[in-house]
């Protein structure tokens, strides 16, 4: 559909999508007690949602029943939508149904956890990784095989040299690859095709971490005959515009078959009797319980909100969002930006940027951004602190020292950076605002005194917090 728009087309839709977000027009408290409209730049943790989301959302809940059990309508329509739900999401990756499987989880954690519990390892197979990778995608391998980690390229990107020797070093030991799909630190792409054939001829299989790719990128696993083929990817709701609980995991059916599922209890069994219980097939056998039903339908509804307004539009706004916030941060003093070439292509990098201004802490341009600015972006190390480690050039000393200060719980001096993360209805007015803050700080032009808290690393404005979180938002609905 989009790729027929024109370029006024294109931009009035995206005016419109904007307008549809929720919470766009809400305004937050200042330190001067003043309240000012809040600018989202925290897309790569999660994203808010749009109201085309919500309005599906509660549509479905009018209809809302618990699924496969029951023979009233809302039990079957629930069940109907679950499981359209389930093939909309499978033709999202592109997965072929009658060979993959899509199983729902919480989140991306889960989904690889789920994996790495599932996967019929050998006993003396490892996992190549890499250092760029979130947390989620190296410590549940850790728990099951030997992980080995691909390096990175001076620039912050990954080393497929390395990846080459690794892969060629531990020939028949590799079961498989565990790679992310796009950094949620630096925002660099890696080219997920070219890395499967690689392990696929080394004899390995390939995880693609799409956490961060999936709401900016085509995902396409593409069949399994072919050499390039995706084996599994994990990715979750709240980072697609659909902030309502879910996950998935993708991937064949022979692997994630496991003798007994995971976890156990109703949905899971064909049969139970005193002695025995006979398990369901895939995927009901890996959803225990009464899953999270409105946010896999909310799940397939971002999807298809993805796919209708057109990765060609997200891919153009959200690139040309990106160049434009690297030249108005080149331009702010003392700015150092992490991991990524200034005009890279669209191919190399979302819209994930980390910096660090001069040598104001990360945490305290941070707490300024949002104490002053009314803007969200996130610091420190992005669970992914051995890759924000070597981006920064932190020394094994200064590491270990901060390691000791950490276990004594204070987080003060923790190396990081901050991140400012945009989604298809940030605009340059967003990146405006940050960078206008960010000058700012750099000519020390806030007001605020700020001190640190030992055990957060935050930094808070001195005496009173102008945050009263129960003045904006208490859990007491209005009686009827
Ligand atoms: C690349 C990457 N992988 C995994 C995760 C974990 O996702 P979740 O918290 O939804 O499980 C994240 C979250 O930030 C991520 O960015």
């Amino acid at each position: 559909m989009a790729t027929r728009l024109s370029k006024e087309e294109r931009t009035a839709m995206l005016r419109r999508l904007r307008g549809e977000l929720v919470g766009l027009e809400v305004e937050v408290p200042l330190l001067d007690g003043s309240q000012r409209r809040y600018v989202n730049l925290d897309n790569a943790a999660s994203t808010p949602t749009f109201r085309s989301i919500q309005k599906k959302v509660d549509e479905f809940l009018a209809l809302y029943s618990n699924v496969h059990r029951g023979t009233g309508f809302k039990s079957q329509i629930a069940s109907w939508a679950y499981e359209e739900a389930r093939r909309v999401v499978a033709d999202f990756v592109k997965a072929d149904l009658s060979y993959e499987t899509v199983i729902f989880t919480k989140n991306t954690t889960e989904s690889i956890n789920k994996l790495a519990r599932l996967y019929p390892f050998r006993s003396d197979s490892i996992v190549i990784t890499s250092v760029m990778e979130h947390h989620s995608n190296e410590l549940p391998w850790r728990r099951r095989t030997g992980v080995v980690h691909t390096e990175l390229r001076p620039d912050g990107s990954l080393d497929v040299e390395d990846y080459a020797r690794k892969l060629d070093q531990y020939r028949g030991h590799v079961d498989l690859v565990a790679l992310t799909g796009a950094s949620n630190v630096s925002g660099l792409v890696n080219p997920v095709h070219k890395l499967a054939r690689m392990a696929h001829d080394a004899g390995a299989r390939i995880l693609i971490d799409a956490a961060q790719l999936a709401p900016h990128r085509p995902i396409d696993m593409r069949p399994h005959s072919d050499p390039e083929h995706l084996d599994f990817v994990a990715f979750s709701a709240h980072k697609m515009y659909a902030p309502y609980g879910v996950g998935a995991l993708v991937g064949d059916r022979e692997s994630l078959y496991a003798s007994e599922p995971e976890s156990v209890g109703g949905g899971v069994v064909d049969l139970v009797t005193i002695e025995n219980a006979y398990w369901r097939d895939l995927p009901e056998r890996e959803e225990a319980g009464t899953p999270d039903i409105v946010g896999v339908v909310a799940l397939a509804v971002a999807a298809r909100l993805l796919e209708s307004i057109g990765w060609d539009v997200i891919i153009e706004h959200e690139t040309r969002l990106t160049r434009y916030a690297f030249e108005k941060l080149g331009a702010v003093p003392g700015i150092t930006i992490y991991g990524a070439a200034r005009n890279s292509g669209p191919k190399d990098r979302l819209g994930v940027i980390a910096f660090n201004l001069k040598d104001v802490p990360h945490a305290q341009v941070a707490g300024i951004l949002s104490y002053e600015g009314a803007i969200g972006v996130r610091n420190g190390c992005f669970c992914a602190h051995s890759y924000v480690q070597r981006l920064l050039g932190v020394t094994e000393e200064e590491a270990q020292q901060v390691q000791k200060e950490i276990l004594e719980r204070d987080r003060s001096r923790i190396p990081g950076a901050v991140r400012a993360s945009v989604g298809i209805y940030n605009d340059e007015s967003d990146i405006d605002a940050l960078c206008g803050w960010l000058q700012k700080i750099a000519d020390g032009r806030y007001t605020g005194k700020y001190e640190v808290r030992k055990e957060s690393g935050w930094y808070v404005p001195e005496g009173e917090s102008c945050f009263v979180f129960e003045r904006e938002f208490t859990m007491d609905p209005e009686l009827p």
